[in-house]
């Protein structure tokens, strides 16, 4: 257990933020010990992974933050078409995602270089490039803090959403998850519907590619376009991208004719919220040290010194704007503590 613990390294936008107690561990048996402890029953609590999708508005958090750093990953069955592998909760996700596809398994390559955890992706059913977690997903293994006892959750009862899950929900605050199943195939189709990847890749001479030249794929566009947190501390998307119905969709369409959307379930369609932000004329706005990443305008970012408060700021600011401009409410996806 530490006291006055510094999280700079535990955030991804880099702030400098102290916890009054911090404990990081690597077993179950360890984390139901200090289900015991004074320190766990009188104090709030904050489970953190890789902290990538987190900022924090104050400089102190008075409470205990919890940090399980079980890493590694099996192959619990296998046959000769299919694999389902077991990842502890504490792994990197993208060396994960690395591991995958290296050993030929298919289903989580469109998720590669996404930085956080293994625990936390289920949390927000982490998606990119036309694939979510939950297309993969089997079960996962949790302790509930209130009766501690670990319980399974499978597709259903997490609840999985556009960025979203049951964690963030109902069950928000409740639950540290300890691993998670995936099924994975050993053949597979290569997901490249999404945005500009077939051009990409055609673009590299690359007609046929294979499970790793796509992951590769991925990783380019990714550094293309997202800054590095180890560079400039950020947290991918700040915020959701907004669905409205198709025919308010029309309705704005009208006034802005060039106004991209995605097809949606239910008559809804998906707007990129990184449109409205760029189109609101913010991206590349930087004031101090907290800004709007020059190369996608759905990322604010600590240039080095920027506070919490200050992100928070900008964040609602460009909210506030964006309302203004095209009445439409941008939702954040990161979690404010
Ligand atoms: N666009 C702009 N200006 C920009 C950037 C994008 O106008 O500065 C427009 C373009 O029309 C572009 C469209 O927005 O076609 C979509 O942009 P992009 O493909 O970069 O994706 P996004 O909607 O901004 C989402 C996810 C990302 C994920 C990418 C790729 C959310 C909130 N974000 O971003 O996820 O990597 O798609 O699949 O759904 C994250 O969640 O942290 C994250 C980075």
């Amino acid at each position: 257990m530490d006291r006055f613990f510094n999280l700079k390294s535990y955030n991804s936008f880099g702030l400098n933020v102290v916890a009054s107690h911090f404990a990081s561990l690597e077993s179950v048996e360890a984390l139901k010990a200090l289900m015991d402890e004074a320190v766990f029953k009188e104090n709030k609590r904050l489970v953190l992974g890789g902290g990538s999708n987190i900022l924090f508005l104050d400089d102190f958090f008075e409470g205990l933050v919890i940090h399980y750093s079980k890493s590694g990953w099996e192959v619990l069955e296998e046959d000769e078409n299919e694999v389902l592998i077991c990842a502890h909760a504490g792994t990197d996700w993208s060396n994960f995602v690395d591991d995958m596809v290296e050993k030929g398994f298919y289903g989580l390559e469109n998720l590669s270089l996404i930085p956080g955890n293994v625990g936390a992706a289920p949390m927000q059913n982490i998606g990119a490039y036309g694939v979510e977690l939950k297309d993969c997903f089997v079960q996962l293994e949790a302790l509930d803090f209130q009766t501690g006892k670990q319980v399974t959750f499978d597709r259903p009862t997490c609840d999985f959403g556009y960025r979203s899950s049951f964690f963030k929900q109902g069950g928000k605050g409740r639950y540290l998850v300890l691993s998670v199943q995936f099924r994975l195939k050993k053949q597979g189709n290569l997901n490249m519907a999404y945005g500009n990847i077939s051009d990409y890749l055609n673009e590299q001479g690359l007609e046929n590619p294979s499970l790793k030249d796509l992951s590769e794929a991925i990783k380019s566009i990714r550094r293309s376009k997202l800054p590095d947190p180890k560079e400039i501390g950020n947290s991918g998307s700040f915020f959701k991208n907004p669905l409205m119905h198709q025919l308010v969709f029309e309705q704005l369409q009208m006034e802005f004719p060039e106004i991209p959307a995605f097809p949606a379930t239910n008559n809804t369609v998906k707007i990129p919220a990184a449109w409205l932000i760029d189109r609101a004329g913010w991206k590349g706005y930087r004031k101090g040290d907290a800004g709007v990443h020059k190369n996608q305008a759905l990322v604010l970012v600590n240039y080095g010194k920027a506070s919490g408060r200050e992100l928070f700021a900008l964040a609602m600011q460009i909210q506030l704007d964006v309302n203004k401009k095209f009445g439409v409410f941008l939702e954040p996806e990161v979690n404010i503590v």
